[in-house]
């Protein structure tokens, strides 16, 4: 969704927006602009479209100014266009704006302001911040250093909704004011200079040393100094942290595009995500997170919340709780929990799943949990991302960063962690048999080996894409976890090649869906638990007998079929087996992507993280 960069110090701050704004790219956008203070003037160039679009506006190369704010737009209130598009002026060109986030009484503020004579010229509700700030400029009698911070301040205290602001005015042309509330922003420092952005990516190949602004935090920068408040303008302090990422990490590396990298960074992933906390012969170590015996035997429920894939990440990991356990899971969409009005007590426990830990409804049914008393983990791939700072314990999947849209490493990262969690609570409960855990536990280490088995030989997989890329419909199927698997893998495909698929459980398909399956559809199938397995052959002869084609996934001797192509992936625990039998699917749904020539890592309309309910 949008992005924010900004810049203050000694060097020309245009080259360096636009590099942290090609940055965000991932994020998802529809139109980019930056703004600049020099001499007294506020520039502010912007268009619809590619942040690249913005060396074509006359007159950017002469952008001097050495303090710039910086933005993509995900449209929410007003369509894609110019006018739309950040930074915002005030109606006098005194302050220029831009802002991540949804003002929820913009319509009351517009209506307050235009009863004050100011005009609106776009349809966005971040147009009434300038003004507003613009009002309270004027109405302050008293004109010194401070008027800037205190304006910015005053229209803070009238918003509602979520914001992550940089504003910068022509009257003080050595001065950035930057605010946040629900929206992330973080301050990277330099010598005599200061980065700012939504996300840590964009800055990161200037610097590593970051402040992490909380809640309700309002920033003065000047070239060589920082201060920070809070919401009455008291002085407050904060502690600047050190960002031991990898600028390269979060580059291509020499791969065509980020999902492909992300992909083949899986064994990686994955043995960053088990860490120390799985030693063999040891019990699980959680040492992290406080989490008792008395507690974990006192609780009558565990939901695990999330959106997109990283419910799938819950729906995957909901039969290893319940089996080893002994505890009922439900898994739900976050956007549904929170509205459902769910029965949450103090005997309940609830795990938020979110790689970023921004999104909307994730972050909102968590706090709806927290006033009902129950406790909440955040499981998150993005250090002191929103959700950590809400949730009572934090656990990071470490998968590194992850930028294209289609999420891969972090889902099978957020897999992993689940069923270690889920390990580690029946060892605390003493709730399953010590053979079974250790079985797992075994197949968890030798995870990455086996990806790279899979990541060894990819041309079958290609090849098939090659054959259907031209389809209109493509089908999952698959029971148990492989359903699960099948879930994930037509989000997957819809999202990067815009086929139209989508998931059954193979005992459903007679139910219903069989009537969609005629003469050459396909059917991926995905076959790896060895007590369900003759289940689904069953399944998938009732679909081939009915003219499909269809492409297996499986570790089972299934070689011998007629099938169209059979992917033979590694043995492991049915338990954990969707971190095996998603990846091919994960290259699956980008080769076909590829051979239709899209844009695999910004998919039209998605964003990275959905910052908006
Ligand atoms: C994944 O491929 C999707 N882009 C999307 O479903 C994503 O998983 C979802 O928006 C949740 O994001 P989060 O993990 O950052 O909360």
């Amino acid at each position: 969704m949008c992005g924010i960069v900004g810049y203050i110090g000694k060097k020309k701050a245009s080259p360096i927006l636009i590099d942290g704004l090609l940055k965000l790219e991932y994020r998802g956008y529809d139109s980019s602009g930056i703004s600049t203070v020099e001499n007294g003037y506020l520039s502010n160039m912007k268009d619809k479209g590619r942040v690249k679009n913005l060396y074509d506006l006359d007159g950017i190369n002469d952008l001097n100014g050495t303090i710039g704010i910086a933005h993509t737009r995900w449209a929410t209130h007003g369509k894609p266009c110019k006018e739309n598009s950040h930074p915002h002026m005030d109606n006098e060109k005194c302050f220029s704006v831009v802002h991540n986030g949804i003002i929820e009484n913009y319509q009351d503020l517009r209506d307050f302001l235009i009863g004050k004579g100011y005009k609106f010229l776009s349809e966005t509700d971040t147009e009434t911040i300038p003004n507003l700030i613009h009002y309270y400029y004027n109405k302050d009698e008293n004109s010194n250093e401070g008027r800037f911070l205190r304006a910015v301040n005053s229209a803070c205290k009238d918003v509602k909704g979520s914001y992550a602001i940089e504003v910068i005015c022509k009257d003080y042309p050595n001065k950035m004011i930057i605010a946040r509330k629900d929206s992330p922003l973080v301050v990277g420092v330099n010598q005599d200079e200061y980065y700012v952005a939504s996300d840590i990516p964009a800055i990161l190949s200037y610097t590593k040393n970051f402040y992490l602004l909380d809640d309700g935090d309002i920033v003065e920068l000047q070239k060589n100094s920082i201060s920070f408040y809070n919401m009455n303008l008291e002085k407050i302090q904060k502690d600047l942290k050190n960002i031991e990422w990898d600028a390269t990490s979060s580059e291509k590396a020499g791969y065509p595009d980020y999902m492909l990298k992300e992909i083949y960074e899986q064994p990686r992933s994955i043995r960053e995500t088990i860490g120390t906390r799985l030693k063999q012969g040891e019990k699980v170590n959680f040492s992290d997170i406080n989490i008792s015996k008395d507690y974990l035997k006192n609780i009558d429920k565990i939901y695990l919340v999330a959106c997109g894939t990283a419910m799938h990440a819950g729906l995957s990991a909901q039969p290893l709780f319940e089996k080893l356990c002994k505890i009922p899971v439900t898994v739900d969409i976050a956007s549904e929990f929170r509205y459902r009005e769910p029965l949450i007590d103090d005997k309940t426990l609830c795990i938020f799943i979110s790689q970023s830990g921004e999104t909307a409804d994730t972050i909102a049914a968590l706090k709806l949990v927290k006033l009902n008393g129950a406790k909440t983990i955040a499981i998150s791939n993005v250090i002191n991302s929103s959700i950590t700072r809400e949730a009572d314990f934090t656990i990071y999947t470490h998968a590194g960063p992850e930028i294209a849209v289609a999420s891969t490493k972090a889902y099978t990262s957020q897999v992993t962690l689940l069923a270690l969690l889920g390990i580690h609570f029946a060892e605390v409960l003493e709730s399953s048999d010590a053979s079974e855990i250790n079985n797992i536990k075994n197949e968890l280490l030798l995870l990455p080996e086996k990806i790279q088995d899979i990541l060894k030989d990819v041309t079958q997989i290609k090849e098939f894409a090659k054959k259907v890329y031209t389809e209109h419909d493509i089908f999952f199927i698959g029971r148990g976890t492989d359903y699960t698997t099948a879930k994930e893998a037509s989000l997957k495909l819809k999202e990067i090649s815009y086929i139209h698929s989508d998931a059954y459980a193979a005992g459903e398909l007679k139910h219903g869906p069989i009537a969609l399956i005629e003469n050459g559809v396909t059917v991926v199938g995905i076959v790896t638990d060895a007590k369900l397995a003759c289940k689904t052959i069953s399944n998938l002869q009732e679909v081939i007998t009915r003219g499909a084609k269809t492409f297996i996934i499986t570790n089972q001797d299934l070689e011998k079929g007629n099938y169209d192509k059979v992917i033979r992936i590694p043995n492991t625990h049915p338990m954990i087996s969707p971190i095996l039998s998603v990846i091919p699917l994960q290259l699956f749904a980008y080769y076909i992507s590829k051979e239709k020539g899209l844009d695999v890592d910004k998919p039209r309309n998605l964003a990275k993280s959905v910052t908006v309910e």
